[in-house]
């Protein structure tokens, strides 16, 4: 995991949930979509709401605020409200760690 940040046991990220994580002083979501693991940046591009909490389905995670959908693998809104997409991070698992590339 040379590049990659440990930040959390893949254990305590069930599927379709999501979890904050700090990694060099940014805010990112980890989610769990149905087993496969993402990271994205945890604040809406609309209002810069937190993502945190926001349902995780088919791919996305939904913003709480007003529901733009943001796919998790590229992080493109869907809908009209924002057209600015959310930085994805690279995710690794090792050892049983979710680690997430820095920078
Ligand atoms: S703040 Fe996220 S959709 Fe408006």
């Amino acid at each position: 995991m040379d590049d990659y940040i440990p930040v959390l046991e893949l254990q305590a990220l069930s599927p379709n949930t999501s979890e904050v994580v700090t990694v060099n002083g940014c805010e990112v979501l980890l989610c769990n979509a149905d087993g496969d693991i993402f990271a994205i940046e945890s604040r809406c591009s609309h209002q810069q709401e937190s993502l945190a909490g926001g349902r995780i389905r088919r791919g996305h995670v939904s913003c709480p605020l007003h529901g733009v959908r943001f796919k998790l693998s590229t992080g493109e809104p869907v809908g009209q409200l924002t057209r600015v997409a959310l930085k994805t991070f690279d995710v690794q698992i090792e050892g049983g760690m979710i680690g997430v590339k820095a920078g």
